[in-house]
C-alpha cells in the first residue's frame, strides 16, 4: 500500500474522487492527510467526513510566502508519503519544494499541456477558441505546469460553451484519469525516461 497526502485549495472535489478511489480499493494506496492553504477550504469538509487528518497551513497567517513555503516544506517532510498529489493546489510549489520530492509530486491541470498552463486555464482554452480541451496529470517540476505528462484525456469544445459548461465537462474527466494516473503510481507502473513517462 502506496501513501499519499493530497494539497489542495478549495472544493476538492477531485480530492473526493481520490477519496472514493481509494475507497473502491480501485489503487493500492490510502490517503494519509489532506494539506491545506485554506482555513476556509471545502476540501477539509471531505476530509473530516473520510476521517483523514487535516493539515491547516493558513497562508494569510504568514509573515509572507517564504514563511508559509518553509512551513510547507517542514509538513510535507513531516508527512513524508510515497506520493504528493496536487488536487486544485492554487499555489506554485517553490523549488526547494519540487527538489524535495523528485518524482513524488503529481498535479492535475485543466487543460491539454502544453496549451494554457497557469490559471484559468479552461477560459484560456474557449477564449482561443480550440475544438478540443482537457486534462492533464503530470508530474510536477519546477516550472509551472511544465513536467512530465502522465496522462490526458480529451473533451469536446461546443459551440456556446463558456469557462464554466467546458469546465464541468473537464472536471468529469479529471476526476476519472486523476485516479487513474494515481493508480498507475501506486502499482509502481510509470517510468520517468528524461521528459517523458512510460507506462507498463
Ligand atoms: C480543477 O479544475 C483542477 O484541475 C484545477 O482546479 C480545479 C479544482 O477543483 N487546478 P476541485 O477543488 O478539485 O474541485
Amino acid at each position: 500500500m502506496k501513501e499519499i497526502a493530497v494539497l489542495a485549495s478549495g472544493r476538492g472535489s477531485n480530492f473526493q474522487a481520490l477519496i472514493d478511489a481509494a475507497r473502491a480499493g480501485y489503487f493500492p494506496g490510502a490517503i494519509a492527510r489532506l494539506i491545506t492553504d485554506n482555513p476556509d477550504a471545502y476540501a477539509i469538509r471531505r476530509a473530516k467526513d473520510a476521517g483523514i487528518p487535516v493539515s491547516v497551513l493558513d497562508f494569510s497567517s504568514f509573515p509572507g510566502r517564504m514563511a508559509y513555503e518553509a512551513a510547507l516544506l517542514g509538513e510535507m517532510e513531516a508527512c513524508d508519503p510515497d506520493l504528493f498529489v496536487l488536487a486544485g493546489y492554487m499555489r506554485i510549489l517553490p523549488s526547494a519544494i519540487v527538489r524535495a520530492f523528485p518524482g513524488r509530486i503529481l498535479n492535475i491541470h485543466p487543460a491539454l499541456l502544453p496549451s494554457f498552463p497557469g490559471l484559468h486555464a479552461q477560459r484560456q482554452a474557449v477564449e482561443y477558441g480550440v475544438k478540443v480541451s482537457g486534462c492533464t496529470v503530470h508530474f510536477v517540476d519546477e516550472g509551472t505546469d511544465t513536467g512530465p505528462i502522465i496522462l490526458q484525456r480529451c473533451v469536446p469544445v461546443e459551440e456556446g460553451d463558456d469557462e464554466e459548461t467546458l469546465a464541468a465537462r473537464i472536471l468529469v474527466e479529471e476526476h476519472r484519469v486523476l485516479a487513474e494516473a494515481v493508480r498507475l503510481f501506486c502499482e509502481g507502473r510509470i517510468r520517468l525516461v528524461g521528459r517523458r513517462v512510460e507506462v507498463r
